[in-house]
């Protein structure tokens, strides 16, 4: 085997697994979806779930991760002989899923980075807005090109292997995407008619609650941790001993929700000021956020600011679904590093061409119901990510529980004291809620 690549440090890596979670779930994806589940009651269910059993598989991924020092694959194999090391390969088809529809997502960011600089989106009618989000999905040269620039950096990042030039980047640039989001959603929540987009967003309905709400829920939970396809396993087989997991796994699980609710304030209040439907769905963000820069001074900078960070805060997230697929293809395959990001690149390049189109000109062509980009997103968030999370907590919770233990606690050298509730959630909460939201779907 060859000498495994190791983060340097603890903030780094905690930097990694941060910019891994936070992405285009927090800021694009999160605050459509609570538009679409009716608002406080999605959000509550949400933060439920994300404490309880996200945190829990967050763990569990980690204790996985640092214990098999290897591929999601490899490292259930290392830890256990039998079937187990199967989840591995279905978190590795589930990177494949993901990543085809977000690099088409993550093509949206960029294109409206360069829409923003040269002033496109510099009009304050919301239904102009509408137009030039439909105008740009419409065209299907544009729309593939971006995804293909959006694949290509992720495959050159990879690559690379510039974790380090990735964590660096991260370590300037998240935070200021983080101030950047906070000075939007001041703006957002300060805007004539924002109460009601305040009131949506806290205000619990539950009678609007129904069974896709809580599987939403409970997809988004695992989407935005990035849970159960090993996305967070592989980062923490680059990891030492010494570092604290529980601590590491409560401060990404926090991180991560805060830039989600922050990201709700920016956008429903906006919503309702501008008159835009709540429920519209993937285009929410694109559409709403314009109309807000079109209210301050600086609009336009604010507005190339904001979307080209977006845009790096989807590449570090991207470059986690890369990671296990690529690590599998050296770990297992013998593959090297650059065949390895360039094979599984130009797969997912070619997967992802049809979800690019689902907006446009392939609109009428649905997958049960649903366009082709959200067939995906389900397929993969409402489905395998559960799944695999489930089976994750299942593995640590019985199958390696000791060895699981004293991982998690770094042998004893930092002591966690809620692991008997850990274990518990992991063997019991996790399976038994997890099986209930997916059997009542079907
Ligand atoms: N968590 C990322 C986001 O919110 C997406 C992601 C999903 C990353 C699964 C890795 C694994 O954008």
């Amino acid at each position: 085997m060859q000498s495994r690549d190791h983060f340097a440090t603890r903030l780094g890596f905690v930097l990694a697994a941060a910019g891994s979670a936070v992405g285009l779930g927090n800021i694009w994806k999160f605050p459509y979806m609570t538009g679409q589940s009716g608002g406080g009651a999605f959000l509550l269910i949400y933060l439920g779930f994300v404490f309880t059993i996200g945190f829990s598989v967050m763990l569990a991924e980690f204790t996985i991760g640092r214990a098999g020092q290897r591929n999601p694959v490899g490292a259930f194999r290392a830890l256990k002989d039998g079937p187990w090391s199967a989840v591995g390969g279905l978190g590795v088809l589930a990177g494949l899923v993901i990543l085809s529809f977000y690099s088409v997502v993550g093509g949206w960011t960029i294109a409206y980075a360069v829409k923003a600089a040269t002033g496109a989106l510099a009009h304050s009618d919301p239904k102009s807005l509408g137009d030039t989000f439909g105008g740009f999905i419409s065209e299907p040269w544009g729309v593939i090109g971006f995804h293909s620039l959006f694949m290509a950096l992720t495959a050159g990042v990879i690559a690379g292997g510039v974790r380090g030039g990735i964590e660096r980047a991260s370590r300037i640039l998240m935070p200021i995407l983080a101030i950047l989001v906070m000075i939007l959603a001041l703006r957002a929540v300060t805007l004539d008619g924002a109460e009601k987009g305040i009131a949506f967003f806290l205000t619990p309905d539950f009678s609007k609650v129904t069974w896709d709400t809580v599987n939403a829920a409970l997809g988004q939970a695992f989407f935005s941790l990035s849970l159960g396809m090993g996305a967070m396993l592989t980062y923490a087989s680059y990891l030492d001993k010494q570092v604290n997991l529980p601590r590491t796994a409560a401060q990404v699980t926090f991180l991560d929700t805060a830039f989600a609710i922050i990201a709700g304030f920016m956008i429903l209040p906006a919503v309702f000021a501008f008159g835009f439907d709540p429920a519209s769905g993937p285009g929410l963000t694109f559409i709403t956020l314009p109309a807000v820069f079109a209210q301050m001074p600086l609009g336009q900078a604010f507005a190339f600011m904001f979307f080209a960070l977006l845009a790096i805060a989807a590449l570090t997230s991207a470059v986690s679904i890369l990671e296990p697929v690529v690590a599998y293809l050296i770990d297992e395959r013998r593959m090297p590093r650059r065949w390895a990001a360039l094979l599984s690149g130009v797969m997912i390049w070619a997967l992802g061409v049809p979800s690019a189109l689902s907006l446009g000109p392939w609109k009428d062509m649905t997958v049960g119901g649903k366009g082709f980009l959200d067939a995906m997103d389900y397929l993969a968030s409402n489905i395998m990510l559960p799944t695999g999370g489930v089976l994750i907590a299942l593995f640590v919770g019985w199958s390696i529980s000791a060895r699981a233990q004293e991982e998690a606690q770094s042998d004893g050298s930092h002591p966690f004291p809620l692991i008997r509730v850990w274990i518990f959630i992991c063997r019991f909460v996790a399976p038994a809620a997890v099986a209930w939201v997916l059997i009542s779907g079907l």
